[in-house]
């Protein structure tokens, strides 16, 4: 295992062809995860190792990726803070009692993760124990993302109440980052513990920052985050809307840099790097498109990796709830035979 396409593509070595998995590959776009949905709601299935598992295997098997991501959520992490977490059908979460006061912070409590969160690394031990074939990538939030969905209590579009609460209460915000990277970086080591072979951090929002922010405010932080982890398993660090960033994400942490479909793909690797890897970058929403259209979107990808070791096919970000399960395949396949065939000649 320790020499899948996967795992090798994360430390940069050659591999016969890209491998690809992708983000939100379990999830309500797929008929099996409807209906096991159909009797459960969200956070009941997350709590339930035994049909998180299921879920995340069923996907996997069903797609042929080359890398399987755990069934869960990143905000699973904010439950026991007593926040008042919910997912409400089409909304998606709501945090009941959001955080905006210092005051409030300084009444959040660190926890055991290794206890409340017990469900999760059970998941990842009878996911493990069955999904032989394939590398097991655990998760969690960024500090960040984390700490945007409690102030603002759910998504956002222009962070205001995140960034007001950062620039005036400066202090505070450092205290509550403080407690998400100690929170995150105790739950990665966890999980690796379990069996997770990779880890990636999501900090989707984190976009959103200027670059001077970014350094001042959060990077440090994910540092923190990544810390009990670093040079175990490879790290893969994502966000979106990261063009301007993408330089100082890497400099906070991880061996695979995530990149959205907002830049071509050859300049975020030069942005990055390529004494790291990369992660991306298809527009999710090229996947509505008819086939001709993603076989090309695809292979301009490709062309843009040039064959260089270290490039993971992916979304740039999570699939979409409607996106047609024939041309996830169709994008599959197209990856695997475009970047084998590159490779023979
Ligand atoms: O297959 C996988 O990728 C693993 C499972 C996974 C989920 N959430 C399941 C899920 C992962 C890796 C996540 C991460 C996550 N959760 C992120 C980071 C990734 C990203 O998209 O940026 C974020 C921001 C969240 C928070 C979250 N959870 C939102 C905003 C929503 C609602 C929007 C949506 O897509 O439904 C969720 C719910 C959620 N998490 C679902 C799933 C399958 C849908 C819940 C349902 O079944 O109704």
């Amino acid at each position: 295992m320790k020499d899948s396409v996967f795992l090798r593509a994360c430390r940069r070595e050659t591999t016969p062809y890209t491998p690809i998995w992708l983000m939100r590959q379990a999830g309500r776009y797929m008929p099996e995860y409807r209906a096991v949905r159909e009797g459960v709601s969200f956070l009941d299935l997350c709590r339930d190792s035994e049909k998180a598992a299921d879920v995340t295997i069923t996907a996997a098997r069903r797609l042929q990726v080359d890398a399987a991501i755990i069934f869960a959520d990143i905000l699973l992490i904010l439950e026991p803070l007593e926040v008042g977490l919910e997912f409400t059908r089409g909304d998606g979460p709501n945090i009941r009692e959001p955080v905006r006061s210092t005051e409030r912070v300084d009444t959040l409590r660190l926890y055991d993760v290794r206890d409340r969160l017990a469900f999760v690394y059970e998941a990842i031990r009878l996911t493990r124990s069955e999904l032989t074939e394939m590398p097991l990538i655990g998760f969690a939030g960024a500090p960040f993302t984390l700490a945007s969905y409690l102030i603002e209590g759910g998504g956002s579009r222009n962070y205001i109440l995140t960034k007001r609460f950062m620039y005036e209460h400066e202090p505070a915000w450092h205290r509550l980052m403080s407690l998400l990277a100690t929170l995150v970086a105790n739950y990665l080591a966890a999980q690796i513990e379990a069996g997770a072979q990779a880890i990636q951090l999501f900090d989707s929002w984190v976009g959103c920052l200027t670059p001077q922010d970014y350094v001042r405010y959060v990077a440090p932080h994910t540092t923190v985050a990544l810390s009990k982890i670093t040079g175990r398993v490879p790290v893969i660090h994502f966000g979106t809307g990261t063009s301007g960033i993408l330089r100082a994400m890497r400099e906070a942490g991880g061996d695979v840099i995530g990149a959205d479909w907002r830049i071509v793909l050859d300049d975020a690797w030069e942005r990055i790097g390529t004494d790291r890897a990369i992660q991306g970058n298809l527009d999710p929403v090229t996947l509505f498109a008819p086939t001709d259209v993603i076989d090309r979107a695809a292979k301009d990808i490709l062309r843009r990796a040039a064959g260089r070791p270290g490039h993971i096919f992916n979304l740039g970000h999570g699939i979409l709830p409607e996106t047609p399960v024939d041309h996830v395949k169709f994008l599959i396949d197209c990856v695997h035979e475009a970047s084998a065939a590159g490779r023979a000649t």
